[in-house]
């Protein structure tokens, strides 16, 4: 997508062809800056500390995590050793240890010296399907709104919840590549974007990418949307995922579960957009096996933003000495999802509507 007219990804090869770029997300919505990874060490800190994020981006840069490290140690141990740091990072997005497991599979068919090669294409594949499905994804997801603009003739209300657009994923995005399907169709679109809080990922990065690329958007507290879904402001929400189950429970950013409820109350269709990747076929019940990530609880007490001089400052905001919690993330239980928008068409959230699209997966399951 767009950064004022400029195309980008998220995640590419450095021309001296044995490291990565990647595009600093802790920096956004302020600052517009590259970092080089080089090693397993900088893989593993650019998705620990969010320097990178979102569950695609994430499997993108371990798969490019795991080529660095057979640079420095192509020995078998060495594929384990990569695998187990890469895979300690974060432990909710499927995606992360789905895309450690095909290159790592991919590596022990050749020999010590081949691997580097063998692991960095293989990751370049992996990046180039991620854009692949994620514009596919648009495509099957853009027909929703276009639909629901062609029968009011108004203008299409999103709400999102995090970032699910591009710079969760190489390109495109999950929840946001309809939106950007659409408004390049010419339907009029426009995005109600939850700030996200603790990390504000959606008033940071939904807010920054849509902006960039000239999307309509407006920004609201994590709490305005089900007062705007009563009053009959959204059409439709549409969100990401970091781990779907066979069954269709989605795991999403932290709030997520709140704004089904509320668009179930309200009859407002919600839907979840993810990559087959972002699918464990080895889980149904969502709520009780999903791994939620524990973040710091210095994520829910400090904010960090621009001041008036254009300096940078980081606050309190909890009275001092509270206990603070901080889940990741939270499930949605397939009965509060409308549908799933996938690269291979739009399903029921069920296990009728995902092996539907993917029957190969009903054989191996
Ligand atoms: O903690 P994050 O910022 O990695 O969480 C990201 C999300 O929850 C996204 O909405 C999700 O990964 C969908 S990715 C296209």
């Amino acid at each position: 997508m767009n950064i004022d007219g400029q195309p980008y990804r998220t995640i590419f090869p450095d021309p001296d062809g044995v490291s990565v770029q990647v595009i600093d997300q802790t920096r956004l919505p302020f600052a517009f800056v590259l970092t080089r990874l080089a090693t397993l060490e900088d893989a593993a800190l650019a998705i620990r500390t969010m320097i990178v994020r979102g569950a695609p981006l994430i499997g993108v840069t371990a798969a490019y995590g795991l080529a660095l490290a057979m640079r420095a140690d192509p020995s078998t141990a060495g594929i384990d050793r990569a695998v187990a740091t890469l895979a300690a990072t974060r432990p909710t997005a499927i995606n992360l240890r789905w895309a450690l497991d095909r290159v790592a599979a991919n590596l022990r068919q050749v020999q010590p010296e081949e691997r580097f090669a063998r692991a960095y294409a293989e990751a370049g594949r992996i990046a180039e399907e991620d854009v692949a499905s994620c514009r596919a994804i648009g495509v099957h997801g853009g027909r929703i709104i276009a639909d629901r603009h062609a029968a009011t003739g108004r203008p299409v209300t999103v709400l999102t919840h995090c970032n699910a657009g591009w710079l969760a994923t190489v390109d495109w995005g999950t929840a946001l590549a309809p939106i950007y399907a659409a408004h390049a169709q010419g339907v009029p679109v426009h995005v109600l974007v939850d700030e996200t809080r603790p990390r504000n990922q959606g008033a940071a990065l939904t807010a920054f990418e849509l902006h960039g690329h000239g999307v309509p958007h407006t920004v609201i507290a994590d709490n305005a949307g089900g007062h705007l879904m009563q009053h009959g402001t959204v059409d439709l929400c549409i969100v990401g995922s970091d781990r779907t189950t066979a069954r269709g429970d989605v795991c999403n950013k932290i709030g997520t579960y709140l704004k089904a409820l509320a668009a179930h109350d309200n009859r407002v269709p919600f839907y979840a957009a993810l990559p087959f990747s972002t699918i464990d076929w080895t889980l149904d019940d969502g709520v009780r096996e999903i791994p939620i990530e524990e973040r710091d609880g210095r994520e829910v007490t400090h904010m960090t933003g621009r001041l008036a001089d254009g300096g940078f400052a980081t606050i309190e905001v909890v009275s001092p000495g509270s206990p603070v919690a901080n889940p990741a993330f939270d499930v949605t239980p397939a009965r509060l999802v409308t549908g799933i928008i996938t690269e291979r068409g739009v399903c029921t959230a069920s296990a009728e509507g995902l092996y539907g699209l993917y029957p190969e997966r009903r054989t191996a399951a």
